[in-house]
């Protein structure tokens, strides 16, 4: 099984759960509160570790309690950490709150993550040099991730981009990324085009396909994904489970993506793995704290 680097962010999540997440100006009552490991880029390592997956993590926390809190949660989900290195400010946080129907609203302050600069790749080139597969998000600054980007192709690594939060996305950096995975939301940001409908997700998904991309795949949430490649366009469908908190499902189908693609899967099969680890952490509360054991994966039958 290849090796698989992630290149991303560590965030603390300060959980508030409630009947509804409330509109702009407006306090509601919430119900629950905790602190949980967090951070797209650690979310996506910690799944891969949690599914044996051969993963390490390239990313920067703050000198404080969180930071070592977030270290430690990934060498449990069997993570490499020696490429977390910290800077002297204070570790990303995220305030989430999550609503009944298992939907959320984030705010991210990024800390630390901010500091992961093209210097800290390079001082753990090593470590893309061993992996065969790189997998990257937006959390991080962009001069890094298409530093990393770049120095992965260089050294012959197959790419994942999990364009999130999703902004426009320079054609140099594009043409690096082998696999971009957004939503749908993050699909309309990237191309600049709606979503809405199933035409126009699939115009704006070959509108990303014509700027270099040789894999597109956009989950779509309960309605599971699409998939455009130089085989043309497939829609997988999801399992129907019960939502408590979506958090992190979209990090865990992409470590589940990367893990089958590293055990030498084929697309459809990384696809069907992919979605059964989001079907399972969509069932459970929080981002690290709802990730499936491997286990737990194939025995799934939805
Ligand atoms: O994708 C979920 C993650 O987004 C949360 O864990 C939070 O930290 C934000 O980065």
């Amino acid at each position: 099984m290849g090796k698989i680097c992630v290149v991303g962010s560590l965030n603390m999540d300060l959980v508030a759960t409630g009947k509804r997440i409330p509109v702009v100006g407006e306090t509601v009552l919430g119900e629950t509160f905790k602190q949980v490991p967090g951070g797209k880029g650690a979310n996506q390592a910690a799944a891969m570790g949690r599914l044996h997956g051969d993963v390490a993590m390239i990313g920067k926390v703050g000198e404080d309690a969180f930071g070592e809190a977030l270290i430690q949660a990934l060498a449990e989900a069997k993570v490499e950490t020696k490429d977390v290195t910290k800077a002297p400010t204070s570790t990303g946080i995220a305030l989430i709150t999550v609503q009944a129907d298992g939907d959320n609203a984030i705010v991210v302050v990024p800390g630390a993550n901010a500091e992961l600069k093209p210097a800290d790749i390079d001082a753990a080139k090593a470590t893309i040099e061993e992996s065969e597969i790189v997998i990257t998000q937006l959390e991080t600054p962009m001069d890094t991730v298409t530093y990393a980007l770049k120095l992965a192709k260089k050294l012959g690594k197959v790419t994942i981009l999990n364009p999130a939060p999703a902004v426009r996305l320079k054609d140099e950096l594009i043409q690096n990324v082998d696999y971009l995975t957004p939503n749908e939301t993050e699909l309309a940001i990237l191309s600049g085009m709606p979503t809405e409908s199933q035409e126009e997700l699939e115009a704006a998904a070959k509108a990303m396909m014509n700027k270099g991309v040789k894999v597109l795949i956009v989950t779509l949430g309960s309605k599971g994904c699409l998939v455009i490649d130089e085989n043309g366009t497939r829609q997988f469908s999801a399992f129907k489970v019960k939502a408590v908190d979506t958090t992190a499902a979209g990090d865990s189908f992409n470590g589940g993506v990367a893990v089958a693609l590293a055990e030498g899967k084929s697309l459809e099969e990384a696809i069907g793995f992919a979605t059964k680890v989001g079907a399972l952490t969509v069932q459970k509360a929080g981002a690290q704290s709802s990730l499936p054991t491997r286990e737990e994966v194939d025995g799934f039958r939805g």
